[in-house]
């Protein structure tokens, strides 16, 4: 959905992209530089992944796991997440709630029950979000939208030096093999998949740095 001229902009910049394209660390530090609030989406669908496993629901339950999403029992903290007050912060990081995240999120019950939780994180402070749809369907009217990507090589590569491992070893190929099904699972589902909006400027970072994919983002932010 494209915003029109007649609709307000909201102060929201949304920074969508694929798995480990690095859109979160640049999300969060344009947050701190702007003094404005961050939203990481997809840790709402990882704690709704993680919420349904503890409670033994299948990834393909969509309405139990939508009336899950709507009483997510959760508290964001400035540097850890908690669910029914149990300290999850490292708990919804790994690969496999990573694809449950990513099967719940094709169910459209679900997305629906994490609309309007994605959208009261807006206060006047201002907003960075990140996901899949911050542009296309949680925050149309966002004053900037940004579409941040890499190639899946060069992802895997940096997911698997973030984790430790060799960048060119056989937990890599496990790593970029993961990294493409899970790109292939976000850009084929029905409901909201992964692509840039037709407004969002596209930001490959194949060849920048952290430092410098902020840059661009607050480049564009100075000139909207
Ligand atoms: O960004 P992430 O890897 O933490 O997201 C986990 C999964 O959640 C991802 O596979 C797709 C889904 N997701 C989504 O569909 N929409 C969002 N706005 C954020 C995440």
């Amino acid at each position: 959905m494209v915003a029109t001229q007649f609709e307000p902009r909201l102060k929201v910049i949304a920074i969508d992209g694929p798995s480990a394209s690095g859109k979160g660390t640049v999300a969060a530090q344009v947050a701190a530089i702007l003094a404005r609030d961050y939203l990481d989406s997809g840790a709402l669908y990882r704690l709704t992944a993680l919420y349904a496993c503890q409670q033994n629901i299948g990834w393909k339950n969509e309405h139990e796991i939508a009336a899950l999403a709507y009483r997510l029992p959760v508290v964001f903290r400035a540097n850890s997440i908690l669910l029914n007050n149990v300290d999850v912060t490292t708990a919804i990081r790994t690969e496999n709630i990573g694809m449950g995240a990513s099967a719940i999120a094709a169910l459209p019950a679900v997305r629906a029950a994490l609309l309007q939780r994605q959208r009261d994180f807006l206060t006047s402070r201002g907003l960075v979000a990140d996901g899949r749809d911050m542009a296309s369907v949680v925050f149309p009217q966002a004053e900037l939208k940004v579409f941040l990507t890499a190639s899946a090589q060069i992802r895997a590569q940096r997911r698997a030096l973030q984790l430790g491992m060799a960048p060119d070893g056989s937990d890599y190929q496990k790593i970029l093999a993961d990294i493409e099904k899970r790109d292939q699972a976000d850009r084929s589902r029905t409901v909201a998949p992964l692509k840039p909006a037709n407004d969002a400027k596209i930001l490959d970072t194949s060849s920048l740095s952290i430092q410098e994919s902020v840059e661009k983002v607050l480049d564009w932010y100075r000139k909207i």
